[in-house]
């Protein structure tokens, strides 16, 4: 089976997870160890920012930039519906509501106009997703947010690399949060990253990161202990230094695999806007409906390609999420893309015949599905 997504580990990694393991220095008590310093010096060289803070997840990340914003029970946080758990979860874990807005039909990104309808008095923080791996509408979002006093936190976790007029997810929300989770475009096993361009906000969130403490034993702020470890931040320093590498190879695959996909009957490939640059974590296309799409799914997987359905369950819908969060009004493209998306392999080690493979199950299912409703 081709999986969706698989980490793409060397030796670089290896020596150097080894040069920790004989250091003794596993971890750093403020979370600050040698390793660390290296990962956020090198993450932000690359994403063009001021200031990043290595987390143990790209949920500690998300948590700790709420908190340090200072989103607090009462208010309301507006994000999209069509995500993963954590972008909502977060601002529960915040005390604060999460309000779900709608997402592009073409982008599956949320959609400003959405967010201008759920805008209330208790409104703190927009949270957009680059779903994909594809930049939301950054410059709408952030007038949003400066025309009502608003911040921004970019949801970045499967964006790494990607770029929005020119300039890299990472470096233009007041912060933004990336994850290192194993199937992400670059990974640790586990951990995340803040960026932003404010130094107090930085030093909040170190802050944050280790039980509140400003230096070792000297609580100030209620924390956490969201530190990363001196052997993943080894790992996601050489994942940094490999990241250009990895998404030319992601951003190859995905082009030959649109050119073959392109005429095929029934499905669309995915749309970048001009002004953006995809980073392809996910490859996703879309089809008419519910039952054409699942049968597509289940035919590819019994031809060995791992095709799979992210978000067939928005977060509205899930009882959970029912219960303690808002919904104004109805999500229609978010319902609508959860019917009808797929997505395929296109990770750094599918071949150049994976993706002819991918490109023929696909067209051969799709022509024997003719008259399908
Ligand atoms: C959109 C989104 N937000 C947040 C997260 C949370 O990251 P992590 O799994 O590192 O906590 C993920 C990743 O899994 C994600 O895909």
């Amino acid at each position: 089976m081709i999986p969706i997504n698989v980490p793409v580990i060397g030796e670089e990694e290896k020596r150097e997870v080894l040069k920790v393991l004989e250091s003794c220095l596993l971890t750093h008590k403020t979370g600050e160890g040698p390793y660390v310093k290296r990962f956020e010096a090198a993450f932000k060289s690359y994403v063009g920012c001021r200031e990043a803070v290595a987390l143990n997840s790209g949920t500690a990340a998300l948590h700790s930039a709420l908190l340090s914003l200072g989103v607090k029970p009462g208010d309301e946080v507006i994000v999209p519906s069509f995500t993963f758990t954590s972008t909502a979860e977060v601002v529960l874990l915040a005390g604060a509501t999460p309000v779900f807005a709608d997402i592009e039909g073409e982008t599956y990104c949320v959609n400003p106009e959405s967010i201008k309808r759920n805008l209330t008095e208790r409104t703190k923080a927009i949270i957009p997703v680059h779903l994909f791996g594809l930049p939301a509408e950054m410059d709408r979002i952030i007038e949003i947010a400066r025309e009502n006093d608003l911040k921004v936190i970019s949801d970045s976790a499967q964006a790494h690399g990607a770029e929005y007029k020119g300039k890299k997810i990472g470096s233009m929300a007041d912060i933004s949060c990336f994850s290192f989770y194993a199937t992400k475009n670059m990974t640790c096993g586990e951990g995340g990253m803040c960026t932003t361009n404010s130094e107090e906000i930085a030093e909040i969130i170190r802050m944050i990161r280790s039980h509140g403490e400003r230096k070792a034993y000297e609580t100030v702020t209620l924390g956490h202990n969201y530190r990363l470890s001196e052997v993943l931040a080894a790992i996601g320093y050489i994942q940094t230094l490999k990241l250009p590498s990895l998404l030319e190879k992601r951003r190859r695959n995905a082009r030959v695999l649109t050119e073959e996909l392109e005429n095929v009957e029934g499905i669309k490939t995915p749309y970048v806007p001009n002004h953006c640059k995809h980073a392809f974590y996910l490859y996703t296309v879309r089809v008419r409906n519910r039952k054409t799409r699942d049968r597509l799914v289940a035919e590819l997987k019994l031809k060995g390609v791992g095709a799979s359905i992210y978000y067939e369950k928005p977060l509205h819908t899930l009882k959970f999420f029912r219960e303690r969060c808002k919904l104004n009004h109805e999500l229609v493209e978010t319902e609508e893309a959860s019917k009808t998306v797929l997505q395929l392999p296109i990770h750094p080690k599918v071949s150049d015949e994976q993706i002819k493979e991918i490109a023929e199950a696909v067209k051969s299912i799709m022509k024997s599905f003719k008259g399908f409703p």
